[in-house]
């Protein structure tokens, strides 16, 4: 028998990274994608990879009819719900469009879920939810924040909605994801990030600029109470984020009840400031970057990482991938996309 499972937003950065894990995993991903931010080409590259030609339908997640078509006509074991908007400016302008596509879109997924009687889900959601944390490490108990962007808030607002369904005692069984900083690529150089115009995180600034495409990188502040003044983030490679999501779908199917619902940390657990990031950069792809300090940027996190023990309990997971590995599938990555 076939595990299939629907990975909505699985021609994007994280989504096909899943994709290729949960094939090698022996599940059968059948890709949900509009294509809004990303590239059909990326269903070649997976092939490339895998040897296999997914399945995949190209359409949005806000057509209920779609989603009652793919539950129809594959038998569907669980759903990876990455397909969101994510940036976090753009939803300060356009919140409508965030809220329309990250909050309505989750509840068509669910709604078109029970209906089609399908029970386990995996949500993406995001550190963010912690704001500027108390204490560090974070933990799933600390508590949220109000979130500082439109973003930040349908992040909250899909796991409150998830929660109250559950509570609802209907048959779905959820775990939310909550990552902290992804980065990397496949270690192919097959697949990875593809930021629209200047990117705002770090790692595509930093290969954009290695590339000779940005003139210079400026860290946004180094006045911080960190040991160097610069931000500290947990930077997770996004195998291993990857592999975080099909140990999710295993613990999901293992769990007796029919109705669950908890949230989970991933990250590596250690927190490095961006001057670490950079210089890391620097030392495995032996590229200089030339990078100047700026003024802080508004609404950054001084620091932020996460305490790990939950995920490496309950989904009996960890990672593998050092920060420099992560760098050095970054910069293969944006060598391929950038024919150097
Ligand atoms: P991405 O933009 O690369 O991937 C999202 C995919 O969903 C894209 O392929 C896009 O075309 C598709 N999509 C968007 N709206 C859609 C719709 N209405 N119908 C169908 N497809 C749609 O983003 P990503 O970095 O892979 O992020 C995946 C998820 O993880 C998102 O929910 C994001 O909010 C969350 N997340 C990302 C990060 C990060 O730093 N990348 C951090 C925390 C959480
Ligand atoms: C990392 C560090 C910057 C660019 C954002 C979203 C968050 C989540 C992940 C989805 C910070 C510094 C960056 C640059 C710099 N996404 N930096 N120069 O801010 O932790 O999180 O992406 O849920 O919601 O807010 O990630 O990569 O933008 O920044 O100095 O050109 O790098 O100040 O300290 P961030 P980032």
């Amino acid at each position: 028998m076939e595990h299939n499972i629907l990975v909505t937003g699985g021609a994007g950065y994280i989504g096909s990274h899943v994709v290729v894990r949960l094939h090698e995993e022996g599940f059968n991903p059948i890709i949900l994608d509009d294509f809004s931010n990303s590239e059909k080409s990326v269903l070649d590259r997976l092939h490339k990879i895998t040897g296999k030609h997914f399945k995949s339908y190209e359409g949005d997640i806000l057509d209920t009819g779609l989603l009652e078509q793919i539950f129809s006509d594959n038998q569907i074991e669980g759903v990876i719900h990455f397909a969101a908007k994510k940036a976090v400016g753009e939803s300060v302008e356009k919140p409508l469009k965030y809220y329309k596509n990250n909050v309505s879109g989750l509840l068509t997924v669910i709604e078109a879920m029970l209906a089609g009687k399908v029970k386990n889900l995996v949500f993406s959601s995001s550190c963010t939810v912690y704001g500027e944390p108390d204490e560090l490490p974070v933990t799933e108990a600390s508590p949220e924040k109000p979130a500082n962007s439109p973003y930040g808030n349908t992040k909250q607002i899909g796991e409150e909605i998830i929660q109250d369904t559950v509570t609802s005692g209907v048959a779905l069984k959820s775990i939310a994801l909550r990552y902290f900083n992804p980065i990397g690529a496949h270690p192919s150089g097959e697949i990875g990030e593809l930021p629209l115009g200047i990117p705002s995180n770090l790692v595509p600034f930093i290969t954009q600029t290695a590339a000779g495409i940005r003139e210079k990188i400026t860290v946004f502040g180094n006045d911080y109470d960190t040991p160097d003044g610069t931000c500290i983030r947990d930077y997770i490679h996004v195998m291993d984020l990857a592999d975080a999501h099909v140990q999710c779908l295993k613990h999901l199917d293992n769990t007796e009840s029919d109705n669950h619902f908890d949230v989970v940390n991933v990250g590596t657990g250690k927190g490095n400031t961006v001057l670490e990031a950079i210089k890391a950069f620097e030392a495995v792809t032996q590229v200089k970057l030339n990078y100047e300090i700026g003024p802080r940027r508004a609404g950054d996190v001084e620091k932020i990482y996460a305490q790990v023990d939950k995920s490496r309990k309950l989904l009996d997971w960890s990672t593998k991938y050092s920060l420099s590995d992560s760098m050095r599938d970054a910069w293969n990555w944006q060598k391929r996309i950038s024919d150097l």
